[in-house]
């Protein structure tokens, strides 16, 4: 069966989708699901910078894209495949920008349903990049069964970056995108700000974390550890229910019953202590 799929992406002006699709894979993982990361911003791939995978030239989608003369392979992407940390694989992205051409968005639909075929494996979390039209990340999130995640500044021109990638994502698919509010100071004021802007609710909060990304980033390490760790978690948990089997379902008390989840205010205590 096709593992299942997340979509994490973002607006104009880097919002932080990367480093939410990296947050929230490690998060997925720890909590016991076979997770395969796929970098497919057709900008240049960020996570190899999130994290520590070794050697890079050469790897990941642009090798897979390389040996596969114009076919996509589950095998080929499991070879390049980078195990990053139990339950955690890494599939890095394009080196540059100016790769972009390698990555249409009818091969960014190639590599991820033959990353949802890879052995082993049983959620395919993808960093789509920006969400524009036509995109990589349109044509992922039009998938019959994708999940969307879209990441917002919680200010004014975070806002409307997310206002018009709403409207891209409403061409590409009917199921609403789960909304997270990232880098939130006030969670009160610039959650129910974002919200009413947007006319959509927000589904999930990651804090301003600045520097403790900073310093995760820098020694290469997933943010599953400590405090951010445990905030990443809740997120996740509360997001979406990677485990929709019967004991999941008992252990979460019916709390994923709704989409969205967890409320942003819940997480926001949990976050707080990050
Ligand atoms: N919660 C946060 N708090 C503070 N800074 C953050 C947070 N999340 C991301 N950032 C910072 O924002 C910047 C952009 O993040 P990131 O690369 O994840 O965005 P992106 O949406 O993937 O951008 P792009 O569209 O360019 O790929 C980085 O410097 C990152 O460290
Ligand atoms: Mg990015």
């Amino acid at each position: 069966m096709a593992a299942r799929l997340v979509v994490v992406t973002g607006g104009k002006a880097g919002p932080g989708a990367t480093t939410l699709a990296v947050g929230l894979a490690g998060a997925w993982a720890a909590a016991g699901r076979r997770v395969l990361l796929v970098d497919l911003d057709p900008a240049g791939g960020d996570v190899a910078a999130h994290i520590s995978v070794g050697e890079i030239r050469g790897r990941g989608v642009a090798a897979v894209l390389a040996a596969g003369a114009g076919r996509v392979e589950p095998r080929g992407v499991a070879a390049e495949a980078v195990e990053v940390a139990a339950g955690l694989r890494v599939l890095i992205g394009l080196p540059r920008a100016d790769a972009a051409g390698l990555l249409r968005p009818h091969v960014g639909v190639a590599v991820t349903e033959a990353a949802r075929q890879v052995d082993g494996v049983d959620l395919v979390v993808v960093d789509g990049g920006r969400l524009l039209p036509g995109s990589v990340a349109q044509a992922v999130l039009a998938l019959p069964s994708a999940v969307g995640v879209l990441a917002a500044r919680a200010d004014v021109p975070g806002a409307l970056a997310a206002q018009r990638a709403l409207l891209v994502a409403a061409e590409a698919t009917a199921t609403p995108l789960a909304l997270v509010a990232v880098g939130v100071r006030r969670t009160s004021g610039d959650v129910a700000e974002l919200a009413a802007a947007l006319e959509h609710p927000v589904n999930g909060v990651v804090p301003a974390w600045r520097r403790q990304l900073g310093r995760a980033i820098q020694t290469g390490q997933l943010p599953t550890g400590g405090r951010l760790g445990r905030a990443y978690r809740s997120l996740a948990a509360g997001l979406w229910p990677p485990d929709d089997s019967e004991p999941a379902r008992r252990a979460a008390g019916g709390r994923h019953a709704r989409r969205g989840g967890q409320a942003p205010a819940e997480q926001e205590r949990e976050a707080a202590s990050a």
